[in-house]
C-alpha cells in the first residue's frame, strides 16, 4: 500500500510504500465521527507487451481532489499521484493476470485523521491507496439486470454532493439497493423529483437509447452533470466515443434531464431501443427492465444475447483502448 500523510503545519510527508496493514487510528479520529472521507476507484491493465496502463488517470485525480476539497481535506498535484501509483501497480505487477476481463483495481482514499471530537476542518489527513486483482465483471458474457425504480428514497439533490465521491454518499445507499435485491431485482434505479427524473442506476451512471419521440432521431442520452450525478470516467468515455461513432451515423448524443414517464411511453411505443449503466467495474451492464410504479418497463435486448447492440460495442472499444490494442490512444 502507498500511504501519505498531511499536516496542516507541514503539508505532505514523504510518501510510503509498504507491505498492506492495518491502520492505527484514535477512536476520535474525525474520520469516525464526522465522515471525513473520499476514494476513488481506477484500474491498471496490461497490455499485449506485458507493461501496465491506467486508464485515465487525471480524471480520477481531478475528481479525487474535487471531492477533498469539499469536505476540507487537503488537495494534492494529480500527476504526481498517479506517478506513485504507477510505482505501486508496477510492484503489484505480478498479481495481474495478463488476459483480457483482468485488471488491479486501484482505490486511492483519503481521510481525516484529526483526533478530535470539535467538529472543524481536519488539521491532519492521510492519503492512502490499496490494490486488488479483479477478474472479468461477466466471465461468461453480459448478464443483463432487472431495476428496481426507487421511488421513496433520493441518492442526490440540487446542491447536495451527489457529484463528490464521499464516502458519506454511500451507506445510506445501501438500504433501498437491499430492498431492490429482496424483490428480486439487482440494482435499483435512482429518480429525483416528482417528475421522477432518471439519475442514476446503483453506483453507475445510465444510458438510455430511444428514438426521440419529437424529432423522430435515434438519440443516446444520459442525465447532465447538474451537481446530482457522479460524474464518472466512464460515463465521459461513452460519451466521447457515442459522438465519434454513433454521432457519425445521426444519432443524436444528448447530456439532458429525461423522465421515467417518457422511458415507458418510449417503450410502449416501441421507440426504446436499450438501456445501460456504465462505471469502472463492470465498463458497461446491459439493463433489460426496470419496474417502476408496479409496472414493468421493458427494455429491449438484441435477440439471443443479454445485451443491446450499443452496450456490446461501447464495451469492445473502451477494452481496446483499456488493454492498449489501440496505439497511441490518448486515453492510455
Ligand atoms: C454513484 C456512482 N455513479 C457512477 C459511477 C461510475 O463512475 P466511473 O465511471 O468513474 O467508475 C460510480 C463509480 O465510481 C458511482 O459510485
Amino acid at each position: 500500500m502507498l500511504s501519505i500523510e498531511w499536516t496542516a503545519t507541514d503539508g505532505w510527508l514523504a510518501p510510503r510504500i509498504t507491505p498492506y496493514q492495518n491502520l492505527s487510528l484514535d477512536p476520535a479520529s474525525c474520520v469516525f465521527h464526522y465522515s471525513f472521507e473520499c476514494f476513488e476507484g481506477m484500474k491498471a491493465y496490461v497490455d499485449p507487451n506485458g507493461r501496465t496502463r491506467l486508464f485515465r488517470p487525471d480524471r480520477n485525480m481531478a475528481r479525487l481532489n474535487s471531492s477533498s476539497a469539499r469536505i476540507a481535506l487537503p488537495t494534492f498535484d494529480g500527476k504526481q499521484f498517479t506517478d506513485l501509483i504507477g510505482k505501486l501497480v508496477e510492484l503489484d505487477k505480478a498479481f495481474i493476470p495478463n488476459k483480457r476481463g483482468y485488471a488491479l483495481y486501484i482505490r486511492p482514499t483519503m481521510i481525516g485523521t484529526q483526533k478530535t471530537l470539535g467538529v472543524g476542518p481536519p488539521g491532519s489527513a492521510l492519503l492512502y491507496v490499496i490494490c486488488s486483482p479483479v477478474g472479468p465483471y461477466y466471465p461468461t458474457g453480459f448478464k443483463a439486470i432487472t431495476l428496481e425504480a426507487t421511488t421513496y428514497a433520493v441518492r442526490a439533490w440540487p446542491g447536495g454532493v451527489g457529484d463528490k465521491k464521499i464516502g458519506s454518499n454511500y451507506a445510506p445507499c445501501i438500504l433501498p439497493q437491499q430492498q431492490a435485491a429482496k424483490r428480486g431485482f439487482q440494482q435499483n434505479l435512482w429518480l429525483f423529483g416528482e417528475e421522477n427524473y432518471v439519475t442514476e442506476v446503483g453506483t453507475m451512471n445510465l444510458f438510455v437509447a430511444w428514438v426521440n419521440k419529437s424529432t423522430g432521431k435515434k438519440e443516446l442520452i444520459t442525465a447532465p452533470l447538474d451537481g446530482t450525478i457522479l460524474e464518472g470516467v466512464t460515463r465521459e468515455s461513452v460519451l466521447q466515443l457515442a459522438k465519434e461513432t454513433l454521432g457519425k451515423e445521426g444519432w443524436d448524443i444528448s447530456e439532458r434531464k429525461f423522465t421515467m414517464q417518457e422511458m415507458k411511453n418510449a417503450a410502449d411505443e416501441g421507440r426504446l431501443l436499450e438501456a445501460f449503466g456504465s462505471g469502472t467495474a463492470a465498463v458497461v451492464s446491459p439493463i433489460k427492465g426496470i419496474e417502476w410504479k408496479g409496472e414493468m418497463v421493458n427494455v429491449p435486448l438484441q435477440e439471443g444475447t443479454e445485451s443491446g447492440p450499443i452496450a456490446q460495442k461501447v464495451m469492445q472499444m473502451m477494452n481496446d483502448i483499456q488493454y492498449g490494442h489501440v496505439e497511441g490512444h490518448p486515453w492510455r
